[in-house]
């Protein structure tokens, strides 16, 4: 995978995402916001916000940024900001490990169904954890490669293939928390089967 090969399979998914990836994985992202401790006023960031399908589901008490590397996946975000009249959200095409915001800009930041489709996932998480206050709250919703040696010799397997349509399959949660000094604060199982994890972590800096 790289950032080019990234940005062409999710515009190419645009137009059908919300129907192949909407209604199955909403739960998980009510959990990921709850997990975010939403506070009055808080700026929040969504890093890889796609075609926004988490924006309608956060309080409209909070500023919330969104960034994506696909302007057609942002295209149907911007959609569903008008439709929805989302007058606190503000999206920006923008690559994830590269962005333009200053430390310390947000309160919290989440990372939906996104961690994995990144070419570079520790240099996303440091990025994240840059742009975000110490002590925010940072939530990756994922899935993240099994415990289990049978499981993951077989998502270790397909893991070539699925990059090809946009995401990886074997990447590992704890080695990407001790690349990046980032500790779990709390860990839900989430979606059918159990299968995705929502993982708070406190920005330690
Ligand atoms: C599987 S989609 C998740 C979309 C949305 N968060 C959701 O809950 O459905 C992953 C998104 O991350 C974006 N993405 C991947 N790498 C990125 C990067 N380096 N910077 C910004 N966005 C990126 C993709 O363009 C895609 O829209």
């Amino acid at each position: 995978m790289n950032i080019e090969s990234v940005e062409r399979v999710y515009s190419n998914y645009s137009g059908v995402y919300d129907l192949i990836f909407g209604k199955i994985f909403e739960s998980g992202r009510e959990t990921g916001i709850e997990l975010l401790d939403i506070k009055e006023d808080d700026n929040i960031l969504e890093v890889g916000v796609g075609t926004g399908l988490s924006l309608p589901c956060y309080p409209r008490y909070c500023k919330i940024v969104g960034v994506d590397l696909s302007a057609k996946m942002l295209k149907e975000a911007e959609k569903k900001i008008k439709e929805k009249r989302l007058v606190n959200v503000r999206i920006h095409k923008m690559d994830a490990t590269r962005m333009e915001f200053e430390d310390n800009t947000f309160d919290s930041v989440m990372a939906a169904y996104f961690i994995s489709t990144v070419p570079d996932p520790v240099k996303a998480a440091h990025e994240i954890k840059r742009v975000c206050k110490k002590g925010g709250r940072i939530v990756f919703l994922n899935h993240f490669m099994s415990k289990n040696k049978f499981i993951s010799g077989f998502e270790k397997m397909i893991s070539p293939v699925c990059c090809k349509i946009g995401f990886r399959t074997d990447l590992d949660l704890y080695d990407l928390l001790n690349k990046t000094g980032l500790k779990i604060n709390k860990k839900e199982k989430v979606n059918f089967f159990n299968y995705w994890k929502a993982v708070q972590c406190i920005n330690n800096k």
